[in-house]
């Protein structure tokens, strides 16, 4: 007994500053897979700055934020009066299919099934958002 233990713990010592270490380099290269991905799928419409408008509303800060609440965008009445909050759940029934999860809205339908993609894509906008998604309901 005493020696699985010993060994347990010795199994654990090595292993464990590993595991701790790598959770944060799986952060970093989900965050920047999904800046790429954003560039590629959002960003002629979207800035990430919120200062800067575009065809679309800036995404600074969306997580978390109620649907239609940028000030001075010009949204439709559909987004406008959903009253929705985006959490991590709704931003990706947004990728997923927008024109589906609220027919009436003026953002051109995005298709983006693939949920590896839709986590990307979250990580990448939950880092330019003041808020953790994981305080954030689903
Ligand atoms: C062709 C332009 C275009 C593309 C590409 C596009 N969007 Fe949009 N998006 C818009 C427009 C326009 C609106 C406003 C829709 C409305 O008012 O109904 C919008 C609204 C949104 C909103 C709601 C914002 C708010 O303030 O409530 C989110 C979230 C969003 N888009 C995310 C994305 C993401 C993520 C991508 C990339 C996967 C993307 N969009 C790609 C044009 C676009």
């Amino acid at each position: 007994m005493t020696h699985v233990s010993t060994l347990a713990a010795a199994i654990l010592a090595v292993v464990l500053p590993a595991a701790v270490q790598a959770e944060p380099i799986f952060d970093k290269i989900k965050i920047e897979a999904g800046a790429k991905l954003f560039d590629a799928e959002c960003h002629r419409c979207h800035s990430p700055d919120a200062d800067r408008q575009s065809y679309g509303p800036p995404l600074e800060n969306i997580v978390g934020r109620g649907a239609g609440t940028y000030p001075d965008y010009d949204y439709s009445i559909a987004l406008e009066a959903s009253g929705i909050v985006w959490t991590p759940a709704a931003l990706r029934a947004w990728m997923e299919d927008n024109t589906g999860f609220m027919p009436g809205t003026k953002m051109r339908h995005v298709g983006i099934e693939d949920r590896t993609v839709q986590d990307f894509i979250l990580a990448y906008l939950a880092s330019i958002s003041d808020r953790d998604p994981s305080e954030i309901s689903e």
